[in-house]
């Protein structure tokens, strides 16, 4: 088995201190602002990074709890397979949400639609590219019939 082991590169400071009432993903979080503060070792990396409207943050979920590999989504009321799903309980908890990039200054990254929680550990920051990121003729599996309505979270994850 290969070890990995990342350094956090930042901290993200955002409203949401619990897991209940935290919006799902960056699309149910429009006007949620927060900043992504980057550790000084790391802020020449920012360079050039100001002409992007939107960055991939990958983030430690630092508040998850233990995993299981059948989970009812937040959109679900049907078990489902952990991987088919973006539940923070994960063998490796990372988080993937692609935010707004408001403004840079210094070493303080503002951002605009925040699924995350405060203090929550980034592990690095990507430019978000349509061209790169982007696809047609999307299948979404079970969400094509999901029965949940929720923006927000619950504590099914603490
Ligand atoms: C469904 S996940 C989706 C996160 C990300 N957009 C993704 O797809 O990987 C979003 C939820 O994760 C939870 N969450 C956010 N930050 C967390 C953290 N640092 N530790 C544990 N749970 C967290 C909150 O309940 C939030 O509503």
């Amino acid at each position: 088995m290969v070890m990995c082991e990342y350094n956090a590169i930042g901290v993200v400071h955002s409203p949401f201190k619990e897991a209940r009432g935290t919006p799902i993903q960056p699309s149910r979080a429009k006007d949620v602002m927060g900043t992504v503060e980057i550790f000084d070792e790391y802020v020449e990396g920012l360079d050039d990074l100001d002409g992007f409207s939107h960055i991939i943050l990958l983030y430690h979920f630092h508040r998850s709890g233990p995993y299981r590999l059948k989970v009812k989504p937040f959109l679900d009321t049907s078990l489902r397979g952990l991987f088919a799903t973006r539940a923070p309980s994960r063998p490796n908890p990372i988080g993937l949400s692609v935010v707004e990039l408001v403004g840079i200054n210094g070493n303080t990254l503002s951002v605009r639609g925040l699924d995350i929680l405060d203090e929550t550990p980034v592990l690095d920051i990507k430019p978000y590219v349509g061209e790169f990121d982007d696809r047609e003729d999307i299948r979404t599996g079970w969400l094509e019939s999901a029965r949940g309505r929720t923006d927000v979270a619950d504590d099914r994850f603490e």
